[in-house]
């Protein structure tokens, strides 16, 4: 089928800090971001996912409803942007729906990944054909089902001329490295990226994020609390490797704490951003040492602290937003976008993981179909 036209991406990522949903256009050249849209959640719903992620287990009954609601939510997402783009849902290919997810186990020996938000019931409330349950068909076919944005990135960032890493700092961080040979593009997850600062931060300011990184600018570094924390195998694990919040969240920080009761709450927070900007300074200098130019997305770009640290470390390659090229989107809708694209991907029947990122065997087509009504 002929692939161009309108798409829908909606990105739910482990901050939980709301919905992003992007309507991009497609084209044999590229792709172009046409109109974007944040849904907040609703506070009951927020704090149900968030009992969850951090927990091990659920019931059944708990696990059904909120797979419902997060649908429900989601379809209000999609409907809002076309209401506020003008345009119809018939016009619409298809949604390309990440979902929220609830746990991330692709390394275990049984290996799963969990995202919840019943695409039936997108389907159903938008008339839409919608795309979901990208990750699981890559963990099938061997792979971390983690990270699938760079071959978006690779579609939409790469450069003949420039060596590029990008830099997602989204709860977790990953980087996709981009070299301009065009061969071997490598990825991975760091580790955290906001994850275990916002938790601090709703800790001990009851406030959803460190706005600006200015908290963390009042703090010093307290040296043996970053070594420690510096000291878990997953920083020393090579690639392909991927993680998530039921790792990397505020138990594993609390029992890292326990050791130094005295540390000022914002000198805690300085050290959970020099964390942040030491594990990812270290992933790209160790596997993309040959960079020219590093463009971050994701809301870590508005950390301002965070990129200073990170330009610090990482000079002389130069540190920018993802905008700050020609072509380039804004930092907040490139994964939303992804996931439009990774959903035309999966209709064309082309594949949406790069298995030397993955670890998958294979490429695979992504994610399940769930098609539009045909007018009965
Ligand atoms: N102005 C800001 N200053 C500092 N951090 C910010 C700002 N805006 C967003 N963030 C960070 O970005 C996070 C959201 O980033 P996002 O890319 O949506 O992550 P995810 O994909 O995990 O949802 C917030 O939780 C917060 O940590
Ligand atoms: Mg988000």
């Amino acid at each position: 089928m002929a692939a161009e036209g309108y798409y829908i991406g909606l990105m739910s990522g482990t901050s939980m800090d709301g919905i992003d949903a992007a309507l991009i256009s497609t084209h044999p050249t590229g792709i172009r971001l046409l109109h974007t849209l944040s849904h907040p959640w609703p506070a009951a719903l927020e704090q149900r996912l968030r009992a969850q992620a951090s927990r091990a287990s659920c019931t059944l009954q708990e696990y059904g409803e909120i797979d419902h609601l997060c649908a429900q939510q989601f379809s209000q997402a999609a409907l809002s942007l076309l209401d506020s783009a003008g345009i119809p849902a018939s016009r619409i290919r298809a949604i390309g729906s990440h979902g929220q997810t609830l746990y991330h186990h692709p390394s275990s020996v049984v290996p799963f990944t969990l995202q919840i938000g019943d695409p039936s019931v997108i389907a159903e409330n938008t008339g839409i054909t919608v795309v979901a349950d990208f990750r699981r068909r890559d963990i099938a076919a061997g792979g971390q089902g983690a990270p699938l944005v760079p071959a978006f990135h690779q579609a939409l960032f790469h450069s003949p001329e420039k060596n590029r890493v990008i830099l997602n700092i989204g709860g977790i961080a990953n980087i996709t490295v981009l070299p301009a040979a065009g061969d071997c593009i490598t990825g991975f997850d760091t580790g955290p990226g906001n994850c275990l600062m916002d938790g601090w931060c709703r800790k001990s300011q009851n406030q959803p994020y460190d706005a600006s990184g200015e908290w963390a600018a009042q703090g010093n570094v307290h040296p043996p609390l970053l070594q420690s924390l510096l000291q878990d195998d997953y920083f020393r694990q090579s690639p392909p490797k991927s993680t998530g919040t039921e790792y990397f969240n505020q138990e594993w920080l609390e029992a890292r704490l326990r050791q130094y009761p005295e540390i000022p709450d914002h000198d805690v927070q300085a050290s959970l951003l020099a964390l942040t900007a030491v594990t990812v300074s270290q992933a790209i200098l160790n596997w993309a040492g040959d960079t020219d130019e590093i463009l971050v997305c994701g809301g870590g770009a508005h950390n301002r602290q965070l990129m200073t640290e990170l330009s610090r470390r990482l000079s002389p390659i130069p540190v920018a937003p993802t905008d700050n090229i020609a072509g380039g989107i804004s930092p907040d809708w490139v994964e939303a976008a992804a996931f439009a694209w990774l959903a035309k991907q999966t209709l064309t029947g082309a594949p949406g993981n790069l298995p030397e990122v993955t670890g998958a065997r294979h490429p695979v087509i992504l994610g399940g179909i769930y098609p539009k009504n045909q007018g009965f």
